[in-house]
Parts: structure tokens; sequence; C-alpha cells
């Protein structure tokens, strides 16, 4: 039967778009909206009971717009509310894969490094679940705090990044991990940068594509995979849309020619709050 509802997928901001990106590519005939919290971005270093709230003023406005199913393209809110949201909310609801499965297989020495938000590496979830999957492996986790504000200003390159990057990754270096998990959705914007510092012999996971494919595999045991050959896209942001349409433009190459350009708005999400 399938359903052609749209799916909800968001983030603090910006970094949500490596996972539209890989839903695009595996489930084209889906409508997506995509809400990036760009006004309030970063969320990692916040307090939780904050986060917690942001994160429920995103879900009612997917609420409202009638989601089939809803993807955290956020380790952070992953990390502390999605089990808790799953039970007040309607609609599907996932989380970003946690990468340890595949850094686990990619690991010659099991040795793992895990790099995210402080709010990420605080909750110890990457910890606990490599040592549920193999607990003789050695973890090395590491919150990289300046990382989201840089990228959200679009510094993707240059001395302030890469002298953060060197001071974030030496640990890691020194620990000899050989994989390392991108446990932010905002960090494959700079994998080139981590790549260098790291070195050719580190395997990185970056997450998005495992988490398309278990969207993929929830609507299809749930019957609700989209019927249509071709979806559309809505990129909602809370604010400064140019800097969201550059960014985006660095992570997604939509095939404008053939009329499959995104649509972007700006959605102050107090207006879809109040409403409920
Ligand atoms: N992309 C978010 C994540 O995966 C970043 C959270 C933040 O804004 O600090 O955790």
């Amino acid at each position: 039967m399938g359903d052609n509802a749209p799916i909800g997928i968001y983030d603090s901001g910006l970094g949500g778009l490596t996972v539209v990106k890989e839903v695009l590519s595996l489930l084209p005939g889906e409508d997506i909206i995509y809400f990036g919290d760009t006004g309030r971005t970063p969320y990692g270093s916040r307090p939780t009971a904050e986060i917690l709230g942001f994160m429920h003023e995103i879900l009612t406005f997917f609420s409202a717009q009638k989601v089939k199913m809803a993807i955290t393209a956020c380790n952070t809110m992953t990390a502390l509310g999605l089990e808790q949201a799953k039970t007040e909310f309607p609609f599907l609801l996932i989380g970003v894969n946690n990468g340890v499965s595949a850094a686990l297989a990619a690991s010659r020495s099991k040795r793992i490094g895990v790099i995210a938000t402080e709010a990420t590496i605080n909750s110890g979830k990457h910890v606990k679940a490599i040592k549920a999957e193999d607990p003789a492996a050695y973890v090395c986790p590491q919150a990289c705090p300046s990382f989201v504000p840089l990228i959200e200003q679009e510094k993707l390159f240059g001395p302030e990044i890469e002298t953060s990057a060197r001071e974030y990754l030496q640990p890691l270096i020194d620990s000899g991990v050989d994989a390392l998990i991108l446990g932010c959705t905002h960090y494959p914007f700079i994998s080139p940068l981590i790549r260098d510092i790291m070195g050719p012999e580190v395997v990185l996971i970056d997450p998005a594509r495992e988490t398309a494919a278990e969207a993929r595999t929830k609507l299809a045991h749930n019957d609700k995979l989209a019927t249509r050959a071709q979806g559309r896209v809505r990129l909602c942001f809370s604010a400064d849309l140019p800097r969201a349409e550059r960014v985006t433009a660095c992570a997604i190459d939509f095939p404008r020619s053939q009329g499959l350009a995104p649509r972007f708005e700006l959605v102050n999400l107090q207006d879809f709050y109040l409403e409920v």
C-alpha cells in the first residue's frame, strides 16, 4: 500500500544535511522536510533539559506537518532524548546509527576512537555500545566542542578549525586507534581535514548511510515506503537562510535541471508549539 506522507529529518543546525544526502540517495521517492535549528545551534554544550525542550518543539513542528517518520539526524538528541520522545509522538522515530558495528568491523586492533559533542561523550553512549559488542575493545572518547560552532560559521578550512582539530585528535593518535567514529552529524563536513590529521591507516566511520538504511528498513516493515518515483524537499531553518543555502550546496548536489531544487524556508517553531 505504501504511504506518501513526508519524512522529517532534524538537527541542531546544518549537520543533519549529511544524513539528508544519504536519505535522498537511498529513498528518492520520499518527500523530505528538514529542520535545522540554526538560530540556537550548538546544542551539544547546553544543559540536558534545554536540549530536550528544543527537541520537543521540533517534533511538535513535525507533528503539525503530519510526517510518517522523523529521523533524529543529531547524535546529541539521539543520546539524550530519543527513547522518551518515542513514547510521546505518534509517528515512527529513529536516531542516528551509532557506528559501533561498522567501527568494530573495520578495526584490526580493536582500538576505537569516538569524537562527538560534550553532551554525547558525557552520555557514555558509544563506550557502552562498544563494550556491549566487544568487552575487550579499547575506546578513546573525545569531545570536540569547538567543531560545531566553527562548521556552522562555514569555517570548514583554515587555521582555526585546523588548530582545534590537531588539539582534539592528538590523544586519539597517541592512543593508536585505527577506526574513528564521527559521532556528530556535523563532522563529515570536515572529514578531509580529520583524515589528513589521523593518517591513511585510520578508517573514518560516518554512520549517515547506515542511518538512511535503517530508515528504509523501518518504513518497509511498516508498509510506509512512498509509492512515487521522485519526492520533493523542503529545507527549513530557524535563522539565516543564506548561510543555510551556502552550506547545503557544499553538502548536497541537487539535480536542479530536473526540477528537484529544494525549497528553503524560515520556520519559527513557536508558531507550531503554541498551537498545540
Ligand atoms: N549535529 C549534532 C550532533 O550530531 C550537533 C549538536 C550540537 O549542536 O552541538 O550531535
